[in-house]
């Protein structure tokens, strides 16, 4: 059975990390995947995090099975972060989360959902968008579809582009947006924006479906949230995925949360019971330790407080980077102008490198880029850019 296989094609982000590993130059840079590394060009492992763990593992408690919908401290949190602990849907009881495997298995979670109750539905993601929603989407059976969103001439978003491709959606089409931070571009819309886009979803129906993995890396952790929970104020279905990846530097504990939103108490409790099949049927209940974590973090003040201060820290040098990205390259590519990098938030800048001058990094650098030429800001540090910048100028 296995003879008439093909060979699938690398991943347009992970495979970058593989090819990455297996340079030998050690010199090389990683700008491909969406991870945040400090200044010594780490992961860090955040002082939330370690004293939590410190708590925890003095608790050396037995690794039971969590529940189908993960550990109810940690869901509650979530619910609490997302939304707003005042929130409507939170006092009513209309929200209901399910943890899940980091933002991709609560997308996915949310896929074969949505695929089960609505399978005629389209699925529009933005033009641009996260290599894997497509994928993710069409893996649960979905055909997917583009939504116009960035416009490369003024690497901002094209919103009369964006506000037609929604006005022509099927009613009940499900349209997946980004909160804040948008994968790849960089480029969000303003507060102002969103209010029309909110205001075209719920006049025509559309089911958004908002996903936020990187709360924290743009404005701060309310301003970034700040959509998801005017949305929820519509009373529109609503389906939110989140990631504690990156705002926890947690990537490998594959800790993030579905959270819907339904229009009554006793709506959310069947919603919650399929949601539990799903999950049930794929990978039966989530693991602990993350979980865990994030939940003590979230529900103890000094951490909390530890929390948001270790996150706007990453959230500042990012934008440190992007400022010392646009200011050397001004003096070693004159005439060209990067300015618009600075203006994108969240931890990528669409660069607008072609395909070519990404491979020419590979090939002549091990400087490693996505082939659209998105770049990973947060992986430029004191060190790195002087050479990152030198290449890029030579690319050009
Ligand atoms: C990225 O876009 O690089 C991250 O979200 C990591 C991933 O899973 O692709």
């Amino acid at each position: 059975i296995f003879g008439a296989i093909d060979m699938a094609p690398r991943d347009p982000i992970l495979g970058i990390t593989e090819a990455f590993n297996a340079d030998t130059n050690p010199q090389k840079t990683n700008l491909g995947v969406g991870v945040y590394y400090d200044d010594e060009g780490k992961v860090p492992l955040l002082n939330c995090v370690r004293k939590a763990e410190e708590v925890l593992m003095e608790q050396r408690a037995p690794r039971t099975y969590l529940p189908i919908e993960g550990l109810a401290s940690y869901d509650k949190a979530v619910q609490e972060l997302v939304f707003g602990a005042d929130s409507a849907v939170i006092q009513e009881k209309r929200a209901v989360t399910v943890q899940a495997l980091g933002g991709t298995g609560a997308l996915k979670i949310g896929a074969d959902f949505l695929k089960r109750f609505a399978p005629d539905a389209q699925v529009f993601i933005s033009d641009p968008s996260w290599e894997n929603h497509r994928a993710l989407f069409e893996s649960a059976g979905f055909t997917v579809n583009n939504y116009t969103y960035y416009d490369p001439a003024t690497h901002g978003v094209n919103f009369a582009g964006m506000t037609a491709a929604l006005e022509a959606m099927p009613r009940g089409s499900i349209v997946v947006l980004h909160a804040c931070c948008h994968n790849p571009t960089g480029a969000d819309l303003t507060a102002a924006q969103w209010e029309q886009v909110i205001a075209i979803v719920v006049a025509r129906g559309l089911v958004p479906f908002l996903d936020m993995a990187y709360q924290g890396f743009g404005s701060g952790i309310a301003e970034d949230g700040a959509v998801v929970r005017k949305f929820a104020a519509t009373g529109v279905p609503l389906l939110v995925s989140n990631s504690f990846s990156k705002s926890f530097s947690l990537y490998g504990e594959r800790v993030g949360a579905l959270s819907v939103v339904a229009a009554s108490h006793e709506e959310a409790a069947r919603l919650l019971s399929q949601l539990k099949r799903i999950v049930r049927t794929n990978y039966s209940n989530p693991p602990t330790h993350g979980g865990k974590v994030v939940a003590a973090v979230l529900t103890t003040p000094e951490l909390r407080q530890l929390w948001e201060s270790e996150l706007a820290q990453m959230r500042v040098r990012i934008k440190e980077m992007r400022d010392q990205f646009v200011e050397r390259l001004k003096l070693k590519a004159p005439g060209r102008d990067f300015e618009f990098v600075r203006q994108q938030v969240g931890m990528f800048s669409y660069s607008g490198l072609t395909k070519e001058q990404v491979h020419r990094l590979r090939d002549e650098f091990s400087i490693y880029a996505v082939d659209t030429g998105r770049i990973c800001v947060a992986a430029l540090n004191s060190k790195n850019i002087e050479r990152v910048i030198d290449a890029i100028a030579k690319v050009l």
